[in-house]
């Protein structure tokens, strides 16, 4: 499900989202995180963050999931020697394709809310409330404040978008529009705990 060819992005270096660096909110969150179960990474990328959840949560399997070929071969290669990572090359959305049942404690939100057109906003919610039991935490961050609302990737979000959206399965428990992220973005995106109820 995907109006972009994320594939010819990544093999033509067309990736300006890729910073070859986790998301900098990360340096101050985990370890600070308890998690209860498995850690999902959808629309996972290269897999700078993947690698950095896997590092700070040996003791959990932490699972990407991306549709581009090339991103996965790379968040591979990014992860090699860290057990406790896999990557699958999967549509997030068909749950088939690549999640075994498993608990899952927390999904890390980095930049695939935003990537995935509007209208799969909801089915966007409806698979991570299958996925999350109650009690787990989405955590991530969105962009909220573009300058530019109505074009994307990425699309902006607004709070009151997120929290009708969310509401039926999640609680949120925290955001902050003035937390560290990469240059250039600042002022554009929230952080946000949620809870599924
Ligand atoms: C803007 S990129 C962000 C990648 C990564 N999170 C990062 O920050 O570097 C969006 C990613 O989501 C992936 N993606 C888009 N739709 C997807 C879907 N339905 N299932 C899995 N991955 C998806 C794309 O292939 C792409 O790698």
């Amino acid at each position: 499900m995907s109006e972009v060819d994320w594939e010819s992005r990544y093999v033509a270096a067309d990736t300006p989202w890729d910073k070859g660096l986790p998301h900098p909110i990360l340096a101050h969150w985990l370890g600070q995180i308890e998690v209860d179960g498995a850690i999902v990474v959808p629309g996972c990328g290269r897999g700078w963050d993947l690698r950095a959840w896997a590092e700070a949560y040996p003791d959990h399997k932490v699972i990407g999931i991306d549709l581009a070929p090339s991103a996965v071969a790379s968040a591979r290669e990014n992860c090699l020697g860290l057990a406790n990572v896999s990557v699958k090359e999967a549509d997030f959305f068909s749950l088939e394709q690549w999640y075994d049942g498993e608990k899952v404690g927390l999904l890390w939100e980095h930049t695939c809310f935003c990537a995935i057109p509007p209208t799969l906003r909801d089915a966007y919610v409806e698979t991570v409330a299958k996925l999350l039991p109650s009690g787990a935490h989405l955590v991530g961050v969105f962009f909220t404040d573009l300058e530019d609302p109505h074009t994307g990737p990425p699309w902006n979000t607004t709070m009151a978008e997120i929290e009708r959206r969310f509401a039926p399965h999640f609680v949120i428990e925290a955001f902050d529009g003035k937390h560290q992220t990469f240059p250039g973005r600042e002022g554009e995106e929230r952080t946000l705990v949620m809870r599924r109820v």
